[in-house]
């Protein structure tokens, strides 16, 4: 049996960063899936295709050499790491992540980062869909404007010109597109552990996470 942690929420909740800390303190694999619906995203945008069109975009996904290597993302060979990060990737991503057939395409290239000595999984779905029989399911939360002040200190801090009220209305728009699609939508995984991170730094959450992790596996070396 391979031991899965799953982290799921809403972006700008922390879910990245803690499934690296995560994963190196336990020195087990890490799966960023937002990553591979990101690539999806802006390779159907530079191939100028709608996000509605179904039929393309799944099989579009079968062709997508992606790979994970020492933090960054390779597409063809191509680092794209900067590339999928900003808001409009992030946005094209939630884009063709509404559609079920897309998301079926993707499910057996998440289920092989199952392996052993164990996984941590970061996403919207990991805990309800993609590793519904994860031992340990963790949810975040925070508030919409928290997560838009985190985003926003991130985009200053890399100089760039950002507009506060345009990024919380941005991040409500992806939200209510997660949430609200049929095909797994974003919501907490029944028995998750639920977080709300907005006052909490990320050792903090982090010392929460590892209680329940030491808790779920006591003997994983943390
Ligand atoms: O976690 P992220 O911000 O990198 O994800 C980008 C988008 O990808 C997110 O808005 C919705 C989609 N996504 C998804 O539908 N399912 C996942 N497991 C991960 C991401």
């Amino acid at each position: 049996m391979i031991p899965i942690v799953t982290i799921d929420g809403p972006s700008g909740t922390g879910k990245g960063t803690i499934a690296d800390l995560l994963a190196q303190r336990l020195g087990w694999h890490c799966l960023d899936s937002g990553a591979l619906y990101r690539v999806l995203g802006l390779v159907a945008q530079r191939r100028g295709l709608d996000p509605d069109a179904v039929a393309a975009l799944a099989s579009l996904v079968s062709t997508l050499q992606v790979e994970f290597r020492n933090g960054r993302v390779l597409l063809d060979g191509e680092d794209v790491s900067e590339a999928i990060r900003t808001e409009t990737a992030g946005n094209a991503a939630s884009r063709v992540a509404v559609h079920g057939a897309v998301r079926k395409q993707l499910l057996a290239r998440q289920r092989e980062a199952a392996r052993l000595p164990g996984l941590v999984a970061d996403g919207r779905d990991m805990g309800t869909v993609v590793f519904p029989d994860a031992q340990l399911k963790i949810f975040l939360q925070a508030s919409t404007e928290e997560r838009a002040e985190r985003r926003y200190k991130q985009l200053k801090q890399k100089g760039l010109n950002v507009n506060l009220s345009r990024l919380v209305g941005e991040i409500r728009e992806r939200d209510e597109r997660d949430r609200n699609r049929s095909a797994a939508p974003l919501k907490p995984p029944s028995g998750a552990l639920v977080v709300n991170t907005t006052s909490m730094t990320i050792t903090e959450v982090f010392a929460r996470v590892l209680v329940a992790v030491k808790r779920m596996f006591p003997d994983a070396a943390v």
